[in-house]
């Protein structure tokens, strides 16, 4: 990463590894020895790490920064909250309805919704829920998706390991100890945007398959997207077989557009989650969708049983009001689209000049960057990119002021105050960055 000295980093570090496992608070913040950023600041779309270097950020901390680091007009309706409010108290407050009836006049697949913590606990709530309502067991899943750290969704197709050449589909391997085999059990994968596949899917398991769980566009696998025939055909079989279409809104939600990815396709999931983007980097989350799907959490005996200590804190709440009126109510998400789109043209002159086949996935808020002639249709087609090029590049931007994952894997993220970066800095920076990867 950065080729200068990091003295108070490397300090940090040492300390950190008398602390914690690998010296960090979630093992993909470690970045080996000598690249493990330690910040000291963040603001707007920019941040500063303990050496006083500054990036210009395109990670945006996996999603959540919509706006940008430390938005006054956020972080003072939470200030406000906490001051005259409070933070939790075990009961209810009208700031549970404001943000559900904002969330509703954005997203109409939404009729109630349910709070949560992260985007793991949205999707256990979500999944749980499509249980109880349908009695029934199986979640499929589509290879490259995320959903989360619980042991359930822990599973992914070993695409790393797997050759192209090979007919045999990539193994199914827990994310690492600890998961035990039987998590595994009532969990189905297929490959996106495989008719065939998810047809034979519920040829062999319809009557126990409780729902489809999938990210439209796959946000944590180079924002991969399902072709609008793919999602019309998951949304056709899970209604003629009895089973739910869970969208996994949890990096897209109010960042693709305000309704989310639904609008996009205009096809609408019977139960959604959303957590990141609704509130600008405070850890706010919730799932929601059909009434008489969300109705299955009640006291009854078979009901789902919903909640925890922190839910609908008021930290969180303050902030997804305040989040979702401004995205709501001002244009940043279209500036954000056009910021997007600002910056893979620049990209693409910058690749087209050293001859690198190159093409973009996904929307202009989160899109990503593919080394390779054709936009990948799924996981497996990401194989066929040249991520270990993509991977140099990357690193070649970090060292030059801008902070990205060196994983094609893993989205650019616009944010409203990128629109203030200098946007020919950034294409000097990205054609340097280029030269160093080819030429060594
Ligand atoms: C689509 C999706 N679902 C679920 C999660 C889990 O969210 P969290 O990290 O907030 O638990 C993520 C996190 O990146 C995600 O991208």
């Amino acid at each position: 990463m950065t080729k200068t000295h990091k003295p108070n980093s490397a300090a940090m570090l040492k300390r950190a590894h008398q602390n914690m496992p690998l010296g960090v608070a979630d093992s993909y913040r470690y970045w080996g020895e000598d690249n493990t950023v330690f910040l000291s600041s963040m603001k707007g779309c920019t941040i500063t790490d303990c050496d006083e270097q500054t990036f210009v950020d395109f990670r945006l901390a996996y999603g959540p920064i919509i706006l940008g680091y430390r938005d006054e007009r956020v972080d003072n309706e939470v200030i406000n909250a906490i001051t005259n409010i409070g933070t939790i108290s075990g009961f209810s407050t009208g700031l549970d309805s404001d943000v559900v009836e904002l969330v509703k006049s954005l997203c109409p697949n939404i009729d109630q919704m349910r709070f949560a913590n992260s985007g793991t606990e949205a999707v256990i709530g979500a999944v749980r829920t499509a249980r109880g309502f349908t009695q029934r067991n199986k979640i499929v899943v589509v290879e490259g998706g995320f959903h989360g750290l619980h042991d359930e969704v822990m599973w992914k197709s070993d695409v790393d390991n797997w050759e192209v050449s090979d007919n045999k589909s990539p193994e199914i391997i827990p994310f690492g100890a600890g998961i035990p085999q039987s998590t595994r059990e009532h969990q189905v994968s297929v490959p996106l945007n495989d008719f065939d596949a998810i047809d034979a899917v519920f040829a062999e398991h319809g009557n126990d398959i409780a729902a489809i769980l999938i990210e439209p566009i796959m946000g944590n696998c180079g924002s991969i997207a399902s072709t609008q025939e793919y999602m019309q055909k998951l949304r056709d079989i899970c209604d003629s077989n009895g089973s739910l279409l869970i969208m996994d809104e949890v990096k897209t939600g109010f960042r693709v557009a305000k309704g989310g990815v639904q609008a996009l396709y205009n096809i609408h999931a019977d139960i959604t989650t959303y957590a990141k983007a609704m509130g600008n980097g405070y850890p706010v989350a919730a799932f929601g969708g059909r009434a008489d799907v969300m109705s299955a959490i009640s006291f009854d005996k078979n009901g789902v049983t919903h909640g925890g200590t922190y839910t609908a804190n008021m930290v969180a709440l303050s902030a997804a009001k305040a989040t979702l009126t401004l995205l709501k109510e001002t244009d940043a998400l279209a500036t954000i689209d056009h910021v997007g789109e600002k910056i893979q043209a620049l990209l693409s002159r910058v690749f087209t000049k050293f001859g690198v086949e190159h093409c973009f996935a996904g929307p202009n808020a989160m899109f990503g960057v593919h080394f390779g002639a054709n936009v990948p249709q799924n996981y497996r087609d990401w194989k066929k990119t040249n991520s270990d090029l993509y991977t140099q590049f990357a690193m070649n931007l970090i060292d030059n002021g801008v902070m990205l994952e060196p994983d094609s894997r893993e989205p650019w993220f616009i944010c409203e105050a990128h629109q203030t970066i200098d946007f020919e800095w950034l294409e000097q920076v990205a054609e340097k960055s280029m030269a160093a990867a080819i030429n060594g």
